[in-house]
């Protein structure tokens, strides 16, 4: 073993030199295998959960020992009620279902499980660009052209495909993807190129209509003519991909800006576009700013041309990469991860191999467990508000750096806050004095009637309303954005008056709509909920009576964002030096009430230990 490390070439630190063959991962999966059947499939991991939907990868198991890998897109429960998302979900799955082609991620069947849609599909052992371009960025490698031209041909052939497909009876169905970017293209370990997701297609018998002038997609992959509301045709599609296949060649973002209505404004205001393609053959150059020309006619007519013009290029240092090739190249980008995956197959196999036995001896005592909501992404943790406050609850989320979603119910109230990397991000409330729109009438940004008017014309999320807002210019851009973050602000300070209820947090879960960074100070928050709003009576309880109660600095030290008065710090201050009971505390101070919430948020937040004499 010894002399097999000598015999390694140097190597940068990192954490593959003390994980081989990605151990990590393996370990942490072999300890959770737990198959759950699913209608005629059988659930294994949760490997996505997107704005909508959660995709799974899963079985579909037949006789004799056969079975299938597929992936499963199912809808979130929060939306399955919603009819005009059940209906975008449903859609997506009749409108891919009809196209059959190499890369294009192939439907195999649009199914119900309590009540619930989901998509069956071809399942893609891969991984998408995005996870593709973030690994190659974490190395410091570049996207080899070869692969980029193979990426930017197939999805040619793919978009084409789409766009000229017609019905059995010869009618053209003028499906437009409308959402090219690099998560809904996948590229797997054999080397072939997919493009999924037709969720918000557009094709002319769409049974939900979208307005033109309704938002949708990605912001940063959206043509122009989608940002200002116009009328749309195939054509963005080719925009979409230009910026796709710009992005893999200088492996820099082709938009940036700190948020998504920034990033709408400068697209309308024919801000977004750097064009900066240094060091690119001019003949690219060339195909890359046809493609990414700001007027439709400007651009190539068609997908079919634009494959035609780049395959006329690629030949020498810019030949596209074969699918072998391209298999090897992923594969190897990802060889720690895909070797676990294959473990992981294997795991599987047999595991079904012993669950099939049993069924075939007749053993009523099946290994699955039925079907549930719940079970197939249970919460990470989950509670009652009465045992584990609200205070240490975000202050654990936030010091943990957590991403996913924090429900809270207290029947009939309902609220999910989502978080990124420990922020608070995104709040859904079934508070109707909480919908947006409401909130900015009683902000006295907007009048009711205004509100009224444009309600009808939209009865989609945040990013619709506030797009339409800014183009009716009721509410300036600054405003409409200090708002929206007063306003998940508010919504969650609301929360420090509830006095029980219970919380389910669940990892990995993201916001129905592109999260903008709000900038909310998560521990300003907690700050602001305990010493404004908790009911103290709640506070003293949790303190208790025993004034001898020794109050002890802990560790940790504290952040700046929880920002102190010159009254707290001194507070804290006199705590660094010594642990002081309760009651020397409240002598110190006036303001009896003061003391005690702060000395409850930092006890709820790690900062200090109470400790009974
Ligand atoms: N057929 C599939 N095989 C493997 N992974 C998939 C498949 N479909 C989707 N995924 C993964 O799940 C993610 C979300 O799927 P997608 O259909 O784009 O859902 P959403 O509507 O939430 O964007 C994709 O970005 C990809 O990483
Ligand atoms: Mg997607």
């Amino acid at each position: 073993m010894a002399e097999a490390r000598e015999n390694l070439p140097a190597r940068p630190y990192n954490s593959l030199w003390f994980f081989p063959q990605g151990f990590h991962y393996n370990k942490d999966m072999a300890d959770k295998l737990q198959l759950r059947s699913f209608g005629d499939y059988v659930l294994i991991d949760k490997i996505a959960s997107g704005g909508m939907a959660d995709v799974f990868s899963a079985r579909v198991v037949g006789i004799r020992g056969f079975s299938k890998s597929v992936a499963i897109k199912r809808i979130h429960a929060h939306l399955a009620e919603n009819q005009h998302f059940s209906a975008m979900f449903t859609d997506e799955a009749k409108i891919a279902s009809r196209l059959s082609h190499p890369n294009i991620v192939q439907i195999i069947e649009l199914g119900e499980v309590e009540s619930r849609p989901f998509i069956a599909m071809e399942f893609v052992s891969g991984r998408d660009l995005y996870h593709v371009l973030e690994r190659l960025t974490a190395i410091g490698e570049p996207c080899p052209w070869p692969m980029a031209v193979r990426i930017a041909l197939d999805l040619a052939q793919a978009l084409h495909h789409a766009h000229e497909f017609r019905s059995p009876n010869g009618q053209a169905q003028s499906i437009i993807h409308r959402d090219v970017s690099p998560r809904n293209v996948l590229v797997s370990f054999s080397g072939e190129v997919k493009l999924t997701d037709f969720g918000i297609a557009r094709a002319s018998d769409r049974e939900e209509h979208t307005e033109p002038g309704q938002i949708k997609g990605k912001v940063r992959y959206m043509a122009p003519e989608v940002a200002a509301g116009r009328e749309i045709d195939h054509r963005t599609d080719i925009f979409s991909l230009g910026i796709v296949f710009a992005e893999l060649l200088t492996m820099k973002p082709y938009r940036t800006g700190p948020n998504d209505i920034a990033i709408l404004l400068s697209i309308r205001e024919g801000r977004d576009d750097k064009k900066r393609f240094d060091g690119l053959p001019l003949d690219m150059l060339y195909i890359l700013q046809r493609a990414l020309n700001r007027d439709p006619d400007g651009r190539y007519p068609t997908a079919e041309a634009f494959r035609a013009d780049l395959a006329s290029i690629a030949t020498g240092d810019l030949a596209p990469m074969t699918v072998l090739e391209l298999g090897h190249f992923i594969g190897g980008l990802f060889a720690d991860e895909n070797a676990a995956e294959r473990r992981r197959q294997a795991q599987v196999d047999r595991a079904l191999e012993r669950w099939q036995k049993r069924q075939s001896q007749g053993s009523s005592t099946a290994a699955m467990s039925s079907p549930s909501i719940n079970s197939a992404s249970p919460p990470t943790r989950s509670g009652a508000l009465r045992e584990t406050s609200l205070a240490g609850l975000l202050g654990d989320l936030h010091r943990n750096q957590e991403t996913g979603r924090l429900d809270l119910h207290r029947s009939p109230l309902k609220k999910s806050i989502f978080f990124t990397g420990g922020e608070p991000v995104f709040v859904i409330s079934n508070v109707e004095k909480e919908a947006f729109g409401e909130y900015l009438v009683t902000a006295g940004l907007l009048t009711p009637a205004d509100l009224a008017r444009i309600r009808k014309q939209s009865e989609l999320g945040n990013l619709q309303l506030v797009d339409l807002l800014l183009r009716s210019k009721a509410v300036a851009p600054n405003e409409l954005y200090q708002s929206l973050s007063a306003q998940v602000r508010d919504r969650i300070l609301d929360l420090f008056t509830w006095s029980d209820g219970t919380f389910e947090f669940y990892t990995g879960e993201r916001p129905p709509e592109a999260g903008m960074p709000l900038n909310i100070n998560c521990l300003g928050l907690i700050h602001d909920g305990v010493m404004e709003q908790i009911p103290l009576a709640f506070i003293r309880k949790a303190i208790g009576s025993n004034r001898k109660t020794l109050v002890r600095r802990s560790i940790f030290t504290i952040p700046p964002a929880l920002s102190f008065s010159g009254r707290d710090q001194r507070l804290m201050q006199s705590l660094e030096a010594q642990t002081r009971s309760l009651d020397d505390l409240l002598h110190d101070q006036s303001s009896e009430e003061r003391t005690l919430r702060l000395v409850y948020l930092l006890s709820e937040l790690g900062f200090v230990e109470l400790q009974s004499p």
